[in-house]
């Protein structure tokens, strides 16, 4: 039986390399894109939306690789209705066992007046075009109305009946800037599946931005009158307050299913896994309270809910953290676990893909952990391996750094950076020595970038812990996160700084951005 055809089956269609990235800060090289959409596929996602590929050559050849790479899941990609973009989207999924492209144009008066200009019938017009030329590349054609939340249902239903028409197979209806609320969504929904012509034959799908905080809400209202995919992201990352969160969709649908009646096909125990993947990668962190993968999320503080879970656990327990994958904080290696055990440690946490190269210099460095900390947690391992990913790809690679400060001394740093071969020295002054060594790197590299956010975490409990540092950079504009780890936080502040920098410098090369009529932040 197709997923079409399930009646009770949810299509999970996650947008975290698409939408997701579009967060400010968030972009991602491809290497960790590929790794997440690895995860995905162990999560069970039925789409991975891979990128936008007209937007730049680093997104296309992100999608292309997935396409060839990740096996399971259908892979997709998103263009505008241009015949050039869609034609490059198809270039980049066609690879795939199961290639989908992703069309959408905007249907609200504000969106045609002020940004296409177009008239109503030049929008239909141009819809059923683009879908049938994507129709001809794919059998599998998705077709979004823009900010659908917006847009009179009436002339949704039109535009929506032109796309079914020339050949679209699902129908999203997103919610763009996250306006609607579950009763008017619902109710949305249900009058399109009446009306558009054609309806039946294809599955309507919901895409929710959660400027309201209403994002899962409206995706489960829209379940509720009959949509069967639901487009969202791991941790709910996305622009703005970003896209329904994939965990809250799914723990809703598993959790009251007495309710919903709707199954999916993901692995709920490689929830935490993904999470923590896409944490680690893109720099942004998880509110400790945050449903189903915050760090609070299962912890039970008042004594009469302790005594209440002690007794009973299903008093105060509509799930279990071993349901999404939490494992506790375990203690996983130590001084003597050989290179097999760290290798299969590191895949059980989701990252089976890394070369032999990179398990070697994440081997070392965690032997290097051993020397200097005693314990070492699943939590010291994601550090230790998102910084090995970073350096992977690294322009500039971190010789040598010393410093010194004090309460007297001016704030002093030497850095010794290599670049293709080529060694580089400076040093700086700053008020202190982080300050001094970003200096120093920034007199190396040239690149004037803003120090937009700096924060510093400890990875795990304890006097020895390692400390990460998270930095957000501004290059003219873009955006970048990145994090450094080390048990010296200057060390891991120089770390994040750098790998920062990388990220500015590839993305440059990549072309980020190079077709400039496709601003990904204001899509
Ligand atoms: O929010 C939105 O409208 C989108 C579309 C491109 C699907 O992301
Ligand atoms: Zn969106």
């Amino acid at each position: 039986m197709t997923q079409q055809t399930q009646h009770n089956r949810i299509i999970i269609f996650d947008t975290t390399l698409r939408d997701g990235e579009q967060s400010p800060g968030c972009t991602m090289i491809i290497k960790e894109k590929l790794e997440i959409a690895h995860q995905l596929a162990r999560l069970g996602v039925d789409v991975i939306e891979a990128g936008f590929p007209i937007s730049s050559q680093g997104d296309f050849e992100a999608v292309q690789l997935i396409a060839r790479e990740v096996e399971g899941p259908s892979i997709c990609g998103l263009s505008r209705t241009m015949e050039k973009d869609i034609v490059r989207c198809g270039e980049a999924v066609i690879h795939a066992k199961k290639p989908r492209i992703h069309t959408f144009i905007a249907t609200s008066d504000v969106h045609l007046d002020k940004k296409l200009r177009m008239s109503k019938e030049q929008v239909i017009a141009t819809v059923a075009k683009s879908v049938a030329l994507a129709r001809s590349i794919t059998p599998d054609v998705e077709f979004s109305c823009e900010d659908a939340g917006r847009t009179s249902w009436d002339y949704l239903a039109d535009v929506i009946s032109a796309a079914i028409e020339a050949g679209a197979s699902t129908i999203n209806v997103p919610d763009t800037v996250g306006y609607t609320n579950p009763w008017q969504y619902g109710e949305c929904i249900a009058y399109l599946r009446s009306k558009a012509r054609g309806a039946e034959n294809v599955v309507f799908s919901v895409h929710c931005h959660n400027d309201l905080g209403m994002a899962v809400a409206n995706s489960l209202a829209a379940v509720r009158a009959g949509a069967r995919q639901v487009e969202c992201t791991i941790n709910g990352l996305g622009e703005r307050a970003g896209n329904a969160s994939l965990e809250e969709i799914v723990m809703n649908l598993i959790v009251r299913k007495d309710f919903y009646g709707m199954e999916t096909g993901i692995n709920a125990a490689e929830i935490y896994r993904a999470s923590r993947m896409v944490s680690k990668i893109t720099g942004m962190r998880i509110q400790r309270n945050k449903a189903i993968v915050g760090a609070n999320a299962f912890a039970h503080e008042a004594g009469i809910h302790q005594d209440g879970v002690l007794k009973e656990r299903t008093t105060y327990e509509i799930m279990r953290a071993e349901d999404v994958g939490w494992t506790g904080e375990s203690m996983v290696l130590g001084k003597h676990s050989g290179r097999h055990a760290f290798k299969s440690r590191l895949a059980s946490l989701g990252y089976d893909q890394l070369s032999d190269e990179e398990i070697n210099r994440a081997f070392s460095r965690f032997k290097d952990l051993c020397d200097k900390k005693k314990d070492v947690y699943d939590e010291d391992l994601y550090a230790i391996v998102e910084d090995e990913i970073a350096q992977g790809e690294e322009i500039y690679h971190l010789e040598y750094l010393g410093f010194s400060s004090g309460t007297e001394a001016v704030p002093t740093a030497t850095v010794k950076l290599r670049k293709n071969g080529e060694m580089l020295v400076d040093a700086g002054v700053g008020d202190g020595p982080v300050d001094a060594a970003f200096r120093a790197i920034d007199r190396i590299t040239g690149m004037e970038a803003t120090l937009i956010e700096y924060s510093l975490e400890a990875v795990t409990g304890g006097m020895d812990a390692q400390g990460q540092v998270s930095i957000a950079l501004d290059a003219g504009g873009r955006k970048v996160r990145a994090r450094g780890a080390s048990t010296d936080v200057v060390v891991a502040s120089v770390k994040a700084y750098l790998n920062a920098i990388n990220k500015i410098l590839r993305l440059q090369s990549a072309g980020e951005n190079s077709e400039s009529s496709v601003p990904k932040q204001s899509m």
